[in-house]
């Protein structure tokens, strides 16, 4: 079974996902995560001179050198780098804001997709991102596009931030989501788009298990 969830920056999506995995005890892959590593391959190989001069084929053969993986650990899934659970690591504002400049590069979207076609073709998942029903699985048998707006996400990011910088404000992560918004549904590659027959579910005013019930009761009654 393939469960493909999609949406804009802390729409919800990702929370979500965690919980439908363990409801049906199938994978949770992140697929933001994948970039996150990534992006944090870059800086500590020292790939990244500025957002515009990137060494994307030093940065090609670090990553073809590491396994990444999602480890199960009390029920949820990790990303790790060779082992090394890197979850951590990932979140911090540095790597968001330049996650989006790495995830629009091809040369990395081509690799991503093969570690996310090797994960499904050895398990049931749930994957969330942003094309992961529109280019990733096109053909998953459930489809879903979670929403929120802008002031809801910002306050959604800027909570989780917080744990991990203290002195982050409400308006930098407002204009940080805005800008991975624009970069996110403009890039020529995989633009964030609602997928072709995907059910479509505003979070708003849902809480996560809202909006989990509301996807069980789809997957319930449409299998
Ligand atoms: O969901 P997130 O904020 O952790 O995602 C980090 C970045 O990765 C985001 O800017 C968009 C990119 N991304 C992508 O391009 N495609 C995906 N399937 C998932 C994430």
């Amino acid at each position: 079974m393939i469960i493909t969830i999609d949406g804009p920056s802390s729409s919800g999506k990702s929370s979500v996902a965690k919980e439908i995995s363990k409801i049906f005890d199938i994978v949770h892959v992140d697929s933001g995560a994948i970039y996150r590593a990534i992006t944090f391959l870059a800086i500590n190989f020292n790939c990244i001179e500025n957002e515009s001069n990137i060494n994307y084929k030093l940065l090609t053969d670090i990553i073809q050198s590491k396994k990444i993986t999602f480890e199960k650990n009390n029920s949820s899934y990790s990303i790790a780098i060779d082992g090394v659970v890197v979850e951590s690591k990932i979140r911090n504002s540095r790597i968001s804001k330049l996650v989006s400049v790495i995830a629009a590069e091809k040369s990395i979207r081509d690799y991503v997709l093969i570690i996310q076609h090797q994960i499904a073709s050895r398990n049931s998942v749930v994957m969330d991102g942003r094309d992961i029903g529109s280019v990733v699985f096109p053909n998953a048998e459930y489809k879903f596009y979670i929403d929120a707006s802008i002031k809801e996400r910002s306050h959604r990011r800027w909570t989780e931030l917080k744990e991990y910088e203290s002195n982050i404000t409400i308006e930098n992560v407002e204009k940080d989501l805005m800008k991975r918004d624009f970069n996110d549904t403009n890039r020529s590659i995989s633009p964030l788009k609602i997928p072709e027959n995907a059910v479509i579910i505003n979070s708003d005013d849902k809480s996560i298990k809202n909006v989990v019930d509301e996807i069980v009761v789809f997957i319930k009654s449409n299998s």
